[in-house]
C-alpha cells in the first residue's frame, strides 16, 4: 500500500485511515537463536521504595507477606516469570557495603541513602533476603558489586560469602542462619563508574575491572559470570576501549540506555501530546540502533561472540509524580510505556547473537516499574501486562520474519518503524507473535504468511486502552488489562488480523 507521510509541526502522521503490513514468517529457516530468558530481566535497587515496601515490608508487617515479602507482589512477579533479578542497584550499589546487610536485623547499622533521596534505611533487606527472594521467585540473582566505594578484599569476601561451602566466611554465612551457599552466576564489577560508581575514565576502570575481577573466585563449584561496566548510550569510546584492554578477563559487558530526551525536561508519565508521545517511543527505539553500534566494537575485538551484551538498566525516565519524593524516581505507567516495552522487546528479541540479558529499570515503584504499591494496595502496570504476555518468547527459538511497514518522523527528527513484529517457536512446536501498532489515530491490518506452516488455530492477547495516557490507577478498577484477542483469522496459509491504534498483541499459532 502506498504510505503518504506529511510532516506537521515537525511531527509526522500518516494520512491513510488504515495500514496494511504484510509480514513473512520464515518458519523453515534453519539454526536460528534460543532468545535467552535473560532480556526480560528486572532491575531492583534500594532507591525509593522498590525494596523496602515494594518488595519487603518484613515479617511483623500487617501487609500479607510470606517471610517478610509481601504475598501480593511475590506472586505477580511469579506469573510474571522472571529470569534473572539485579541487586542492589545502580548508584547505590557502589555505596553498599554488604556486610551491613547480615546477622540480626536489629543490629544491623543504618544507612543514608546518598544517592536517593537521603532516605534513612535500617539495612533490614540483605544478602540472605535478597538471595532468599531470588530463590523464592525461581529467578536468577545478579549482584551489583561495590567498585566505587568498596575494597577489592569487600568484594572477593561477598563473592565468597554467598557462594563458597567452606571457610570462615561460609562459616559466618551458617551462623547468620544459611548453611548451604546459593548459587550465584552473575557479579557486576561496579555500576556506571563513569558517573556515580567512582567518576573514572575508561581507561583508568579498565585496569580497576581488572583487579577486582581477579579476586571474585569460583568456589565449590560456582562459576561466576563477571560483568565489566560499559557505556550509557552512545559513549561507543567507553565500549571500544573495554574491549581493547579487557575483553579476555570478561564474559560480559553492560550497557545503559534510558528513554529521555532531555534530562533537564523530561515530562510527565501521565500527561503527554501526541508530539511527546511519539519522541518517546522513537527514542526508546533508537535501542536498536544503539545496540548494532556496541556490537559491531564488541565484534571487532571478539568476532567470536563470546562476550555477552548485557543491557542492564532501561526504560522510561519521567518526572516524579506530584506529592512524592524527588529523589524516589515514582512515577505512573501508561499505555505508551507499554507501547515502548513492546516495541524494545521486539528489537532486544533480534539482537540475541551478542544480547544476553537486559534489566528494565525497575521492578517495583521505580521508574518503568511492573507493580506499584501504595501501603497495602498494588496494581500492576501496562508495563507489567507485556511482560507477562511477551514471556512466551523466553527460551524459544527465533523465526525470522520481515515486514515493510510505514515511517513516523518524531518532533526531535527521530524516524522510526510505524509497526513492530517478532516470531518465536517454542519446545512444543507453537509459534508466538508479538505485534505492536504504535500509530495514535489508525488501526493496522497485518497479513502473516508461512513458508510451509498450515496454521490450524489462532489464539491470543491484547492489550489496548482506550486512550493512550491510560493508567492503572490505586482502588480503581483496571483502565489497561489484557483481554482475549478473537480477531485474527486463519486463510489458507496466512493469518490476518486488525491491531486498533496504540495496542500490543501477542497471538499463538498451532500448526
Ligand atoms: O535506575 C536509576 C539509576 O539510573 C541507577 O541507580 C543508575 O545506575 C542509573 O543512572
Amino acid at each position: 500500500m502506498k504510505k503518504i507521510i506529511v510532516l506537521f509541526s515537525a511531527l509526522a502522521v500518516c494520512v491513510s485511515l488504515q495500514a496494511q503490513v504484510k509480514v513473512a514468517v520464515h518458519e523453515t529457516a534453519q539454526e536460528q537463536p534460543v532468545i535467552p530468558a535473560g532480556i526480560y530481566g528486572q532491575f531492583s535497587e534500594h532507591l525509593g521504595r522498590c525494596i523496602y515496601e515494594g518488595i519487603w515490608v518484613g515479617p511483623g508487617s500487617d501487609i500479607p507477606n510470606v517471610d517478610g515479602y509481601r504475598t501480593d507482589v511475590v506472586d505477580a512477579l511469579k506469573a510474571l516469570k522472571v529470569p534473572v533479578l539485579r541487586w542492589p542497584g545502580g548508584c547505590f550499589a557502589d555505596e553498599y557495603h554488604w556486610m551491613d546487610g547480615i546477622g540480626p536485623r536489629e543490629n544491623r547499622p543504618k544507612l543514608v541513602n546518598n544517592n536517593w533521596g537521603s532516605t534513612v534505611e535500617d539495612n533490614s533487606f540483605g544478602t540472605h533476603e535478597f538471595l532468599n527472594l531470588c530463590e523464592l521467585l525461581g529467578t536468577q540473582p545478579y549482584i551489583s558489586g561495590n567498585v566505587g566505594s568498596g575494597t577489592v578484599e569487600e568484594m572477593a569476601k561477598w563473592v565468597e560469602y554467598m557462594t563458597a561451602e567452606n571457610g570462615s566466611m561460609a562459616e559466618l554465612r551458617a551462623r547468620n542462619g544459611r548453611e548451604k551457599p546459593w548459587k550465584v552466576k552473575y557479579l557486576g564489577v561496579g555500576n556506571e563508574t563513569w558517573g556515580c560508581g567512582g567518576d573514572m575514565t575508561a581507561e583508568y576502570y579498565s585496569d580497576v575491572y581488572k583487579r577486582y575481577a581477579l579476586y571474585a573466585r569460583n568456589y565449590s563449584g560456582n562459576q561466576l559470570f563477571k560483568v565489566a561496566c560499559g557505556a550509557s548510550d552512545y559513549d561507543y569510546n567507553w565500549t571500544r576501549v573495554m574491549m581493547k584492554n579487557a575483553a579476555s578477563k570478561m564474559d560480559g559487558l553492560s550497557l545503559h540506555y534510558y528513554s529521555i530526551i532531555d534530562w533537564n525536561h523530561k515530562g510527565s508519565a501521565i500527561d503527554f501530546t501526541p508530539e511527546e508521545y511519539y519522541d518517546i517511543l522513537a527514542k526508546s527505539v533508537e535501542i536498536d540502533e544503539v545496540l548494532r553500534n556496541h556490537e559491531a566494537i564488541m565484534d571487532a575485538y571478539d568476532p567470536q561472540r563470546r562476550i555477552a551484551l548485557l543491557l542492564d538498566e532501561w526504560g522510561t525516565w519521567f518526572n516524579v509524580e506530584p506529592g512524592y519524593n524527588p529523589g524516589h524516581l515514582f512515577q505512573q505507567n501508561t499505555m505508551r510505556d507499554a507501547m515502548v516495552a513492546a516495541m524494545c522487546l521486539n528489537i532486544f528479541q533480534k539482537h540475541t547473537a551478542r544480547l544476553k540479558m537486559a534489566n528494565i529499570a525497575q521492578i517495583v515503584n521505580v521508574l518503568q516499574a511492573m507493580i506499584l504499591t501504595k501501603g497495602p494496595q498494588m496494581v500492576l502496570t501496562p508495563t507489567y501486562h507485556v511482560f507477562r504476555m511477551y514471556n512466551v518468547h523466553q527460551e524459544a527459538t527465533f523465526v525470522p520474519a520481515d515486514y515493510n511497514c510505514g515511517k513516523l518522523v518524531s518532533a526531535s527528527g527521530r524516524i522510526m518503524d510505524d509497526f513492530s513484529a517478532c516470531v518465536s517457536r517454542d519446545a512444543s512446536g507453537a509459534l508466538h507473535v508479538s505485534l505492536a501498532n504504535p500509530n495514535l489515530d489508525k488501526p493496522v491490518t497485518v497479513e502473516l504468511s508461512f513458508e510451509q506452516l498450515k496454521p490450524k488455530k489462532v489464539s491470543g492477547e491484547i492489550l489496548h486502552a482506550g486512550k493512550v495516557n491510560a493508567y492503572n490507577d490505586f482502588g480503581k478498577a483496571p483502565a489497561v488489562a489484557p483481554a482475549a484477542f478473537t480477531g485474527a483469522k486463519i486463510i489458507g496459509r496466512t493469518v490476518k488480523l486488525t491491531l486498533p491504534a496504540a495496542s500490543v498483541v501477542v497471538l499463538e499459532i498451532d500448526a
